[in-house]
């Protein structure tokens, strides 16, 4: 069953996408529309844009678009039908309950239901004799019993069916503790296996407060040291931070930024509970993105070995050019947040404190990190330093940061100031003059069809498809015209089968008297959705005309009777005769 077009109509009238995009993202007026840098992609021109008068949004960077629901989707990483209910609560609007029983909206939410169950039977076991052993690794790492309550620490026990067998008897099937990760099926034939035992659990909570999926660690030195859940429909690695739910909560808006689950874990009990960690993986810009919803600076935190700091490095790169300020803290003496705090064990916090008031900005960082290699009492070398902190300098935004660090380098190496900025302003110069050509170069290709994956036929139909887009525009704009397109066009005149869907689409709701966009988001895909909305967002820029109208429908046609040499040549029998039948139908 599906929710009926006037629900949804009513919860787009309730949800205005800009005053609802405006909480995700900084967006300015421009006449009747609204424009931004686009939160779905990196950019530093905006060419994000909402249609206030429609309610729907279209990038000409990245091709999204879509109307309110979209976004939702897009931005909470919801389903069609998660992103109505987000919404419907947001209006203090009920769902129809019968209305709601999508099968994957259900299964999800199952996986939900299971994984808060697991977590619960795990952390029972820990005040169980069998998980003896789980409560006494993490009290022998520091924890109070109090910081394993709160978040939700626990126990898979050594019998490899042990939650399996607890779940199924709590009524769920197989099939839904498999898509949640928690089990296996069993090679053997007994049923299903866990996929977590003897190990201590640490369960991973969204910002929403739902279970998505659990790190389990290994009591011993043996390998894998953490296992996670794989990625599930509810759960995707790379879009979710450990810890988050308790960082929103923090109301600071400079979050700590650590490798691992301990380390949060510690410096939370140490009482910094704006520490989030990655899952297991490098960050990555969704994540970015997703920080810069809830703070506006992080302190990245890395370990201090190598790989940490290699790894520091890639994250400044990408907290920047989610627009975020970012700081790096160094632990001293090699060591984790984790192992620095409990080292200094009552004081882990006026120490921990210290190390964060003292922590740089990633400049100072990069330029320090950049200065160790090199050899400051060698011409040759000083040169080369001189020459990386100069392309260092030009790629800050800011003009002040970049004079700051100039006069730093200035100092360093003794080379006159206003030479140094000479140089760091030429290449800006050309860094924002190629990056304003690779930005256009995008759009331009987003407008053109060279990469249309959407309708594949675009490219080779270019006039045509043309055509037939500027007529589903104006259809959709002009509704009371459908009578007469209709006689001139049948959706077989349509050349490229993606656009002769949409005609179909389209003409099919206006004839039930239903409006024509409500429910895109709900019968094409995400992607095929941002086409129809590119398309329709066109109408604006098109021709709008009686006369344009007979122009577009004339191109269709023309195109479908102008069939080359070499397609008549390869022509299936069938395909031949409908052209014949097309010339002569012109003739009449
Ligand atoms: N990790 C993982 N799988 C591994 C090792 C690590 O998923 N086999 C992830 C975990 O999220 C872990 C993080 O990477 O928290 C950091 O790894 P590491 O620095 O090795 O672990 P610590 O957090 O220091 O772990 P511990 O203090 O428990 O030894
Ligand atoms: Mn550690």
């Amino acid at each position: 069953m599906r929710l009926s077009d006037d629900f949804i109509s009513e919860v787009k009238y309730r949800n205005d996408l800009g005053e609802l995009a405006a909480s995700y993202m900084q967006l300015k007026r421009r006449g009747r529309n609204l424009v931004g840098l686009c939160p779905f992609h990196g950019e530093k021109t905006p060419s994000f844009n909402i249609y206030t008068e429609n309610g729907s949004f279209y990038c000409f960077g990245c091709g999204a678009g879509g109307d309110v629901i979209s976004f939702v989707m897009k931005i909470e990483n919801l389903d069609y039908l998660e992103a109505v209910k987000f919404l419907a609560q947001r209006a203090g609007m009920s769902m129809p309950e019968d209305d709601y029983d999508d099968s994957m909206s259900r299964l999800r939410t199952r996986i939900y239901e299971a994984n808060r169950e697991a977590a619960r039977f795990y952390y029972k076991k820990l005040g169980e004799r069998e998980g003896a052993q789980g409560l006494a690794y993490l009290r022998g790492r520091g924890l109070a019993d109090s910081t394993i309550r709160h978040f939700g620490l626990g126990f898979a026990p050594e019998s490899r069916f042990a939650l399996g067998d607890y779940l199924l008897g709590k009524g769920f099937t197989e099939s839904e503790l498999i898509a949640a990760n928690l089990v296996f099926k069993s090679r053997s034939g007994r049923g299903v296996v866990d996929r977590f035992y003897n190990r201590v659990m640490f369960p991973i909570i969204d910002v929403r407060g739902n279970v998505i999926a659990f790190g389990g660690r290994i009591m011993t030195d043996q390998k894998p040291k953490y296992l996670n859940t794989s990625d599930t429909i509810v759960f995707n690695k790379s879009l979710n931070l450990f810890s988050l739910n308790n960082a929103k909560n923090s109301k600071s808006r400079a979050y700590i930024l650590c490798e691992g689950y301990m380390d949060v874990i510690a410096l939370n009990q140490a009482g910094f509970t704006e520490a989030v960690a990655t899952l297991g993986t490098a960050l990555t810009f969704d994540q970015a993105t997703l920080l810069k919803r809830y703070c506006d600076e992080v302190i990245v935190c890395y370990d201090a070995d190598e790989a940490g700091q290699k790894a520091t490095a890639r994250a400044i790169d990408i907290l920047r050019r989610a627009g975020i300020v970012v700081r790096v803290l160094r632990i001293p003496d090699g060591k984790d947040p984790d192992e620095f705090i409990r080292r200094h064990g009552d004081k882990g916090h006026a120490a921990f404190k210290n190390l964060l008031e003292s922590s740089g900005n990633d400049v100072d960082y990069r330029m320090q990190q950049l200065k160790s290699g090199f050899d400051m009492n060698s011409p040759q070398s000083k040169l080369g330093y001189l020459n990386e902190g100069v392309k260092l300098l030009a790629e800050l935004d800011n003009p002040m940061e970049r004079d700051i660090y100039a006069s730093k380098l200035s100092d360093e190496t003794d080379v006159a100031k206003p030479s140094i900025m000479e140089q760091v302003n030429r290449l800006v110069k050309r860094k924002s003059y190629n990056r304003s050509k690779d930005e256009f170069k995008q759009i331009q290709k987003n407008l053109s069809a060279r990469d249309d994956r959407i309708n594949p036929q675009h490219a080779a139909n270019l006039r045509a498809a043309t055509a037939e887009e500027n007529l589903i525009a104006f259809l959709v704009n002009n509704t009371d015209k459908l009578g007469y397109i209709e006689s001139k066009l049948k959706p077989e005149d349509f050349i490229t089968d993606f656009n002769r869907k949409l005609y179909v689409y389209f003409c099919e709701r206006i004839k039930n008297q239903k409006e024509p966009m409500t429910t895109v988001s709900a019968d094409f895909t995400a992607d095929e959705a941002s086409q129809v909305y590119r398309i329709v967002t066109s109408y604006s820029n098109i021709r709008s005309t009686p006369q344009a109208l007979d122009e577009y429908i004339g191109v269709i046609l023309d195109e479908g009777t102008k069939m080359s040499e070499s397609d008549i040549a390869n022509a299936s029998t069938g395909s031949l005769a409908e052209y014949l039948r097309k010339l002569a139908e012109q003739k009449k």
